[in-house]
């Protein structure tokens, strides 16, 4: 799993641990620890070359959530290119992988909250905003090294 610390991937990582998988995912060497806490079997540099190239052999599958340049890669990293699935790309589609776009579908919203209560869940929060400050919560996204969500908090 690649950018694996970030808002979607930390949900992620989580997810596919309690799921039973050995996840190998990507962060930044300050995020490492991060990584482990949210159940990351072993973390690689995303600054330290290709993920094909850190890896000790071919994985089963691959979540993307880089895009551009990087999807060179996943094919070289797993078993069966259908089993690479992205969020950012849809050429992943064209790989013969799956671009997904999520929507809220109350049956996986419930089994999240289910998760959230076993404690199987955890909301990383980087930074809260008030609504007026939106703009900066944007900008704080925008620069793309968020560890976790940023909140806009509505009184
Ligand atoms: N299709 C959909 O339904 C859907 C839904 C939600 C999001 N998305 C997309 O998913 C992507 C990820 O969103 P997000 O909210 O998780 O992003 P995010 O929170 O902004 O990601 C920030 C994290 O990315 C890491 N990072 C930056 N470049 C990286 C790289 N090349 N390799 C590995 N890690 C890297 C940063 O680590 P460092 O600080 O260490 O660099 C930071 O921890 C976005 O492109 C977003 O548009 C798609």
């Amino acid at each position: 799993m690649t950018r694996a610390v970030g808002g979607v991937g930390f949900f992620a990582v989580q997810i596919a641990a309690a799921l039973g998988a050995h996840v190998i995912g990507t962060a930044g060497p300050r995020n490492h620890g991060s990584l482990c806490d949210a159940g990351a079997a072993e973390v690689l540099d995303h600054a330290a070359g290709p993920v094909s190239g850190q890896l000790t052999g071919p994985v089963d599958a691959v979540l993307d959530l880089v895009g551009g340049p990087a999807l060179e890669d996943p094919p070289k990293q797993v078993r069966d290119v259908a089993r690479i699935a992205g969020v950012v790309d849809p050429v992943v589609d064209a790989m013969g992988g799956r671009y997904v776009f999520v929507r809220p579908e109350r049956h996986d919203l419930e089994e999240l909250a289910r998760m959230a209560d076993a404690g199987q869940l955890r909301v990383a929060i980087a930074r809260a905003f008030p609504l007026e400050r939106t703009a900066e919560a944007h900008e704080l996204v925008a620069g793309g090294h968020v560890r976790g969500k940023v909140v806009v908090t509505l009184r």
